[in-house]
């Protein structure tokens, strides 16, 4: 079997839809029977990439495939990029407005929360072009 893979577009300020992506992923994977572990890491790194393009980013895609051992989940936005990455990805940093503190988000954990959903995190952003961000977990036996 090859490699299945998926796009899924995110609009800026969509909060309409915001989560469709990562909603759309976990049904995906508890289809094909997947462990009910691995389905939450990879719902819980997706949201909080799909909430940041909503929030942060100026649109962008998360894409999403499975490989014969391991899922992949990357995030990739058109911009404004990150100034400070090793900031942003500190536990309580965020840039949100109080607009959206009230909506619930801006805790600052969902790149912290993306990092240790994976089995290997990669975060690449350039001001001015975007953010790239890259997770990776794992398959076991079983799942
Ligand atoms: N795709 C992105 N584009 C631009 N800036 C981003 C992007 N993702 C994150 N950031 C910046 O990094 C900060 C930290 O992101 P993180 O997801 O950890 O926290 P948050 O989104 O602010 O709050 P939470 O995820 O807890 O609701 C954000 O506040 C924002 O400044
Ligand atoms: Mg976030």
């Amino acid at each position: 079997m090859g490699n299945i893979s998926y796009e899924f577009q995110v609009e800026k300020d969509d909060f309409e839809r915001a989560g469709e992506a990562s909603s759309k992923i976990k049904k995906i994977l508890r289809q094909l029977g997947m462990d009910s572990g691995i389905i939450r890491r990879v719902a819980i790194g997706a949201y909080e990439a799909e909430i940041n393009l909503v929030i942060h980013s100026l649109g962008g895609i998360i894409s999403f495939s499975i490989e014969p051992k391991s899922i992949t989940i990357i995030a990739k936005d058109s911009g404004p990029g990150i100034e400070n990455v090793e900031l942003a990805m500190k536990e309580g940093y965020s840039t949100a407005p109080e607009r959206i503190r009230e909506m619930g988000f801006g805790a600052g954990m969902g790149l912290p929360n993306m990092k240790k959903c994976s089995d290997s995190f990669n975060i690449e952003s350039v001001v001015g072009k975007g953010t790239v961000i890259t997770m990776k977990m794992m398959l076991k036996d079983g799942d």
